[in-house]
């Protein structure tokens, strides 16, 4: 039987597909395109282009391959967009995560990982946050997400149907062997921004807010890197193997860093001293945001193997410095 992911051709769901083919499983990777890339598509598994929400393209997946598990990537990932166009967000995350809920329950297939995110819990008034603090998302993107948990929870309590959801920290770094990497358009994420600056693609990068109840002012994360969440997914779909039992998680290490400790680690890493700028705070962002990370320990086989700044931070400079020099 094959595990169906889709997204595979994105930042995430490209390292998570190496992960699955490396296990041997048999994959197929259902992506528009949109955001993606076809050459971030691991060779090992089997693509079909097209879209999520389109009902009849998503039936025939269905009935042409006999799937065991749907690893769900496939949506919207831009908080600033999400404010913007609100409907998009819920359509291409909600809605469309609906339709493929409701495909497994036709199909029989009862494990689904879902890509979820720390967005959920807005802006927490503790830290480390654990999965138990409430639901409380302060922009259309963590709503998408938050509302898709739910449909997720009620489904698993009406029919025959288990997930994993994983809430994601800070996502960063690149897969150690460089095969797949960050390669979005215009990211905003700190670490993807600081290695651009670092490798002159930026004249400066700005620092948004220095006045937040932090030790030094900035905000606070938990820094992930993105080929120990991959292997979060694979550990999640042997857990929804062993037992059929519905679990949401938090994928971080439990360690935060400021925006200028992370500066600083970027610029010894790369050894270049890129101008920075102090600026307003960005809307929506939150002092500190940084997981409590007991229970993917407790519920998962998970041995992260990168849980070192400097290393996300070099995995992510050479994949950048890679992506720059091959572009046309
Ligand atoms: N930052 C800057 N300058 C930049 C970019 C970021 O100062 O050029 C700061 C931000 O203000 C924030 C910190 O760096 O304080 C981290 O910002 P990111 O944009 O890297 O990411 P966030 O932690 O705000 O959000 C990310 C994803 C969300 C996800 C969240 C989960 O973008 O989708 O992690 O914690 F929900």
């Amino acid at each position: 039987m094959a595990i169906l992911v889709t997204g595979g051709a994105g930042y995430i769901g490209s390292h998570t597909l190496i992960e699955v083919c490396d296990a041997g499983e048999d994959v197929i990777v259902v992506d528009n395109l949109s955001t993606g890339f076809k050459e971030a598509i691991d060779s090992r598994a089997k693509f079909l282009q097209g879209d999520i929400g389109d009902q009849a393209f998503m039936q025939r997946v269905f009935e042409d391959h006999s799937i065991e598990a749907v690893i769900h990537f496939a949506g919207s990932v831009i908080v600033p967009e999400s404010v913007e166009n609100p409907l998009l967000y819920y359509r291409n995350n909600t809605e469309n995560t609906r339709q493929m809920i409701e495909h497994c329950v036709t199909h029989q297939v009862k494990k689904f990982i879902f890509s979820s995110t720390a967005a959920i819990y807005g802006m927490p008034e503790e830290c480390p946050v654990d999965e138990t603090y409430q639901r409380n998302p302060i922009s259309p993107y963590g709503h998408s997400k938050s509302m898709s948990e739910l449909m997720l929870e009620d489904a698993s309590k009406a029919y025959d149907f288990n997930f994993i959801a994983l809430r994601y920290f800070n996502v960063a770094g690149a897969d150690p062997m460089g095969r797949t990497g960050q390669s979005t358009k215009n990211a905003t994420h700190l670490i993807k921004v600081a290695c651009e600056a670092a490798l002159g693609y930026r004249d400066e990068l700005l620092i948004f807010g220095s006045d937040y109840d932090t030790s030094d002012g900035t905000c606070i994360r938990d820094y992930i890197h993105v080929s120990d969440l991959a292997a979060a997914h694979l550990c999640a779909l042997s857990a929804l193997r062993k037992t059929a039992q519905s679990e949401i998680i938090n994928c971080g290490y439990g360690t935060g860093y400021s925006v200028l400790e992370v500066l600083s680690t970027v610029k010894k890493v790369s050894g270049v001293d890129f101008n920075t700028r102090f600026t307003d705070r960005r809307a929506g962002d939150s002092p500190q945001v940084v997981a409590k990370c007991s229970k993917i320990h407790e519920h998962l086989d998970w041995i992260p193997k990168y849980n070192n700044l400097s290393l996300i931070v070099e995995h992510a400079i050479e994949w950048e410095r890679k992506i720059r020099s091959s572009a046309p």
